[in-house]
């Protein structure tokens, strides 16, 4: 090398030193550096935030039924019930969203709420208050992301014809996405069919952790008394949302698409994985987890059929396309929508094919580590460069689609503090590696923190919270504060540097020089 050369190479190593932080991704940025186009938001799902659930003529979903079904421990009692009364509640959220300076609401429409027999007629007060959010967050500059189904069958259709178990969900999902777009569709843009219809299948037929809470021995992560059989359905149940995402698509394009000019996706949940440790064996089982939860979704989206491994690990238990239902969802998305959190451990795990029946996760032959062993850990750690690795995969794998960070952000136990600072460095250190994957050449187009508020959690009912804003679930006004991450999040949207704001940043003061 001559010295040019090596002086040239200290000089950019100089440089990558000074911008990067201690986490590996760009620490100095603001919102200027992010295409004009790029959209930032935070999210809510309609059963963690509305509550009223039995009120102006809502039904039961899934979620209702698992929150309520005695003996499951998951949300130690607590249910959506109340949640954070957003039903009542949304004009003064709005206000908060306003001030923190929010581009986008990711939120989702509750079925058995517009539609409380499944199909049929369409329930008015339900109607007028989706009309009424979306009317005022509008009048606010605030772009509304619709989400069409976030864990919530109408718990009649469960009753019905067992739900995503069986194909009917089809017809009748595509009837109410109709309706959707119908009704909102002259101001709503952006759609997403399913969110996390990876896990929606994994943690509800699967693990039983998640409506409708399906699962079979030994395989659930608790007690499978609500029938299931984790060997199949979630297979079958992942090729029902692939069919009902493609009508749907189908729809919106023929006939909406021309009036309305949005825009329609999928939304998949990813982690990113180190390998546990640095051998052919566990690079191979990356690989094939990767295969087994994005590749399960995109493989079809993208090139039309199940990624190899699976068909080859799962035999007959995944079911086959047909050339025309092959053709329908090859190609039928606009974005995709992303859910990530964390970087966990993977390990090959051979011996999973020893066992007589095999779940999904036997036929990944992996092993998960997540933060050492706890699978659901209550605080993530920040670990950006995952994030930034995750965009660069998704975009050499599938041919770098147009994505949307539908939800990022920190769990924490909810213990009261608004002085979140955990939570603003994680924010400061992803958005930083999102900026870091689009200077990469990542079409990523848009970014939302989950969560807007604290909510009804998924996992862990009110113990957990993501929350840029506390609810005081002591009061029964249930009263919205601003934790630090708000504080952050504002200063950022309105333009501050953020290189090391987080230090500096201390609640009241800098939220109020910050609005
Ligand atoms: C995701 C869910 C979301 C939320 C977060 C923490 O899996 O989509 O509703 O609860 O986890």
């Amino acid at each position: 090398m001559s010295s040019n050369s090596v002086h040239l190479l200290s000089f950019i190593t100089l440089i990558l030193i000074m911008v990067t932080n201690a986490y590996g991704v760009v620490d100095e940025y603001v919102r200027d550096d992010f295409p004009a186009d790029f959209v930032f938001g935070a999210g809510t799902s309609a059963y963690q935030y509305e509550g009223a659930v039995l009120e102006d003529g809502r039904t039961y979903s899934i979620w209702d039924t698992l929150a309520h079904y005695s003996g499951n421990n998951i949300y130690n009692g607590a249910n959506g019930d109340v949640a954070c009364d957003g039903y009542h509640k949304y004009k003064e959220d709005i206000e908060l969203m306003v001030d923190t300076g929010l581009e986008a609401l990711r939120f989702s429409v509750s079925w058995s709420r517009l539609i409380p027999n499944g199909r049929g007629p369409v329930n008015l007060k339900g109607l007028q208050y989706y009309n009424d959010f979306i009317d005022i967050l509008i009048s606010h500059g605030i772009q509304p992301h619709i989400t069409l189904h976030h864990s919530d069958l109408p718990q009649i259709l469960e009753d019905e014809y067992g739900g995503w178990l069986s194909r009917k969900s089809v017809k009748d999902f595509v009837a109410y996405a109709d309706v959707c777009f119908r009704e909102f569709g002259d101001r709503v843009l952006h759609w997403t069919t399913f969110n996390e219809a990876n896990v929606f299948a994994l943690g509800g037929y699967d693990l039983g952790v998640l409506p409708p809470g399906r699962c079979s021995y030994p395989f659930g992560y608790i007690n499978c008394t609500n029938g299931g059989d984790s060997t199949s359905e979630p297979y079958i149940v992942g090729h029902h949302l692939l069919l009902a995402h493609a009508s749907t698509v189908r729809l919106y394009r023929k006939k909406y698409k021309a009036t309305q000019h949005g825009f329609i996706g999928i939304n998949i949940f990813a982690y990113w994985y180190n390998l546990d440790s640095n051998t052919i064996e566990d690079e191979k089982a990356a690989e094939r987890a990767h295969d087994f939860y994005e590749g399960w979704f995109l493989n079809p989206l993208v090139y039309g059929d199940y990624p190899e491994i699976m068909k080859k690990n799962a035999g007959s238990r995944i079911p086959n396309f047909t050339k025309q239902e092959s053709e329908r969802i090859k190609g039928s998305f606009d974005f995709v929508g992303v859910n990530h959190y964390d970087t966990i451990s993977i390990k090959n795990n051979p011996s999973s094919f020893e066992m007589e029946t095999r779940d999904m996760y036997a036929d990944m032959a992996a092993t998960l580590i997540v933060n050492g062993t706890d699978m659901f850990p209550t605080q993530s750690e920040i670990t950006p460069l995952g994030l930034q690795k995750l965009l660069n995969y998704l975009k050499e794998k599938y041919g770098n689609p147009p994505i949307y960070i539908h939800e990022n952000g920190q769990g924490q136990p909810r213990n009261g503090t608004l002085i979140d600072t955990p939570r603003v460095e994680y924010l400061h250190a992803y958005i930083g590696a999102v900026l870091d994957a689009i200077r990469n050449g990542s079409n990523t187009m848009g970014y939302f923190t989950w969560s807007f508020l604290d909510l009804f959690e998924m996992l862990s009912g009110y113990k957990t919270s993501y929350g840029l804003y506390y609810v005081d679930l002591d009061d029964k006004e249930l009263t919205r504060y601003p934790k630090l991450s708000a504080h952050w999040y504002a200063s950022f949207l309105k333009g501050k540097n953020m290189s090391g704001i987080f230090e500096n940043v201390n609640s009241q003061e800098t939220l109020s020089s910050s609005y």
